[in-house]
């Protein structure tokens, strides 16, 4: 794991997550191995981003003897899902936290502007109380994360992390700027945008990769 210098940004180097998200921008991959690869890369980045979770000791009776073991304590999850892309991490991230309150944000970007549009907002009442983590497989130009971050912040939430399979240094540097305080996981960080915002070499349309649209 690397984050260039800056520990706010964590590039989750795993050899199977390289070895996946190779999977993930091959052009042929079909619909279907294509939904089941963006989960399993969910699940790296909560595995990471939950890492430094609170835990405390605790006992359990085996079958055969008492067993010394540990259960997470202190705060609590949410998660927030950017859809449509993020739903596409949500299912595997529950798997691992199953308890975490789940929250939706709708944003779609502007094809010409590139600017993000608001649609749909549903967050759990108490995020003030949680350490939330946006789901958003693609931070492109940061526009939709940035907004996102935002929205969660208006509801109440204080200790936030983005979780973005593909990051461009564009939006990186954009959630850096407006949300300095949010570490972002990702899986790569890519060279750049190209003329319509799309990253290079990315993976194409998440959510029309993740949904079979277009
Ligand atoms: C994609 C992606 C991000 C956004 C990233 O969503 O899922 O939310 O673009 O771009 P940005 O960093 O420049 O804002 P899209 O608008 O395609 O909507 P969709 O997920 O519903 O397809
Ligand atoms: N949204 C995507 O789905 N892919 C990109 O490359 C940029 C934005």
């Amino acid at each position: 794991m690397s984050g260039g210098g800056d520990d706010r940004v964590v590039v989750v180097g795993h050899p199977l997550v390289r070895h996946k998200l190779g999977l993930l921008r091959d052009r042929t991959t079909t619909t279907r191995d294509f939904r089941a690869l963006m989960g399993e890369l969910g699940a790296f980045l909560c595995y990471e981003a939950t890492r430094e979770l609170e835990v405390e000791p605790a006992r359990v009776e085996t079958p055969l003897a008492t067993a010394a073991a540990w259960r997470v304590s202190g705060k609590k999850l949410g998660v927030v899902a950017v859809l449509r892309a993020g739903m596409g991490m949500l299912d595997a991230v529950l798997a691992l936290v199953p308890v975490a309150r789940v929250g939706f944000v709708g944003l779609y970007r502007d094809e010409q502007t590139l600017q993000p549009v608001e649609y749909y907002c549903k967050l759990p009442g108490d995020l003030a109380e949680r350490d939330v983590l946006v789901l958003d497989p693609m931070l492109a130009t940061g526009g939709s994360a940035a907004a996102a971050l935002r929205m969660c912040r208006e509801r109440g939430a204080r200790r936030l992390s983005l979780l973005s399979v593909v990051a461009a240094p564009e939006g990186i540097a954009r959630v850096r700027t407006s949300h300095p305080d949010v570490t972002i996981y990702t899986c790569a960080v890519d060279d750049g945008l190209n003329a319509d915002g799309y990253i290079l070499p990315g993976l194409g349309d998440a959510g029309d990769r993740l949904y079979g649209t277009r």
